[in-house]
């Protein structure tokens, strides 16, 4: 399949778009680079070995750019990551986070529709569980009540892509809802680049360890879990990115709607994140217990049997590949992606 990638230039995306090549497909990026760099798309090229990625500089709330790229393109499927992620800034700047996230999406699904292109995967999050009233959390979990901004859009556009599916069954609309993404590609080439202090765990670790920050701030030791440090479902991104080569094919068994978990079903602390990182990497990684960040929930993990039942994908890799990995990307690239 063709495929439109919005998003591509970012962290998930850009480590799909190599899937998506190596599963014999081929992709168009879209991307307003607001959080990412091309230079990201330079190395994908690389490493697939293709001279490059066709890519436009275009805000997907630009009606007519996207018209251009249809009009350029025969696109058989859009996977859709572009959108603003950061949970605290959200807070500070809702209007801006339903403007982008949502209004963006609007604006690209009514494009694809008017291009016959009725083929969405979306990038949905376990945020929209909230705090989830079972562990591990099944697909059949109720969604639950948002913290922030940015948890809202998420919930609110699975809603807006499930009613447009429902109201035009041509439409297939895959919701795969990621847990936390971590790692890099194994070359080392591509990975988290993210702006200013990281927000999440993974970046901040790595940051630590190369010695751009001075010790990680651990968020409360006092939750109910086996050490007192809150539990994620990490997972490794080159999994995640499988995830939606393994979604295409519910496509193409016309799915209607799907909706996932992308997870690994295990649940790490933060301290088990730490230690690992500093098993596996032979670095050091300092750190202070600090109070609990608002907002945050003790234990997160997934029963991602619905995927791996459905869409034949589960996670190969675990927590090793995902320090290791993590490691040998800001290890080599210390200060991320050279100036745009
Ligand atoms: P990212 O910021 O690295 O990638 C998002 C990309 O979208 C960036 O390249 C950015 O420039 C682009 N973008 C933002 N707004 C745009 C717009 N209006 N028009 C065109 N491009 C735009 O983030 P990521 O970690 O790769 O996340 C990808 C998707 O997955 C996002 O939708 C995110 O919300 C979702 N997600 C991420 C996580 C995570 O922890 N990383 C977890 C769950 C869901
Ligand atoms: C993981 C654990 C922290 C940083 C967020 C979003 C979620 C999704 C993924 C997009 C928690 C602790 C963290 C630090 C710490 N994104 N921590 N010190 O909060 O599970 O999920 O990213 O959809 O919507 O909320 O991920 O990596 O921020 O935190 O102790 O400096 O690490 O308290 O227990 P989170 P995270």
């Amino acid at each position: 399949m063709n495929i439109l990638v919005t998003g591509g230039a970012g962290f998930i995306g850009s480590h799909t778009l190599i899937e998506l090549y190596k599963a014999g497909h081929t992709a168009v990026v879209v991307d307003n680079l607001s959080n990412s760099n091309p230079v990201a798309l330079q190395r994908v090229a690389e490493i697939i070995g293709i001279p490059e990625i066709p890519f436009y500089k275009v805000d997907i709330r630009d009606r007519e750019g996207l018209e251009g790229v249809f009009a350029k393109h025969k696109l058989d499927a859009c996977i859709h990551f572009a959108g603003l992620k950061a949970v605290g800034e959200s807070v500070e700047k809702p209007w801006e986070y339903y403007e982008n996230n949502i209004g963006g999406t609007l604006t690209l699904v009514d494009v694809m529709r008017r291009h016959g292109c009725k083929n969405i995967i979306f990038s949905s999050s376990a945020t929209v569980y909230g705090d989830p009233v079972e562990i591990p959390i099944t697909e059949n979990c109720p969604k639950g009540q948002c913290t922030n901004p940015y948890g809202w859009t998420k919930s609110m556009l699975e809603q807006v892509l499930m009613d447009i599916q429902k109201a035009d069954p041509e439409w297939n609309v895959v919701l795969l809802r990621y847990f936390n993404p971590v790692g890099a590609h194994q070359s080392g080439r591509i990975g988290e680049n993210p702006n200013g202090i990281p927000n999440n765990l993974m970046p901040y670790i790595t940051q630590v360890a190369v010695g751009k920050r001075k010790e990680l701030g651990v968020f409360g030791n006092d939750y109910p879990t086996p050490d007192g440090t809150g539990v994620r479902d990490y997972i490794h991104v080159v999994d995640l990115a499988n995830a939606h080569v393994c979604a295409l094919q519910a496509i193409g068994r016309h799915c209607g709607i799907g909706i996932y978990n992308v997870g690994t079903g295990h649940g790490y602390s933060v301290l088990d994140m730490v230690k690992a990182f500093i098993r596996v990497n032979g670095v050091d990684v300092p750190y202070s217990i600090k109070p609990r960040r608002a907002g945050d929930i003790a234990t997160c993990y997934c029963n991602p049997s619905k995927a791996k039942a459905e869409l034949g994908w589960e996670a190969k890799y675990g927590i090793d590949d995902m320090v290791r990995d993590s490691w040998h990307w800001q290890s080599q690239n210390p200060d991320g992606y050279p100036e745009k």
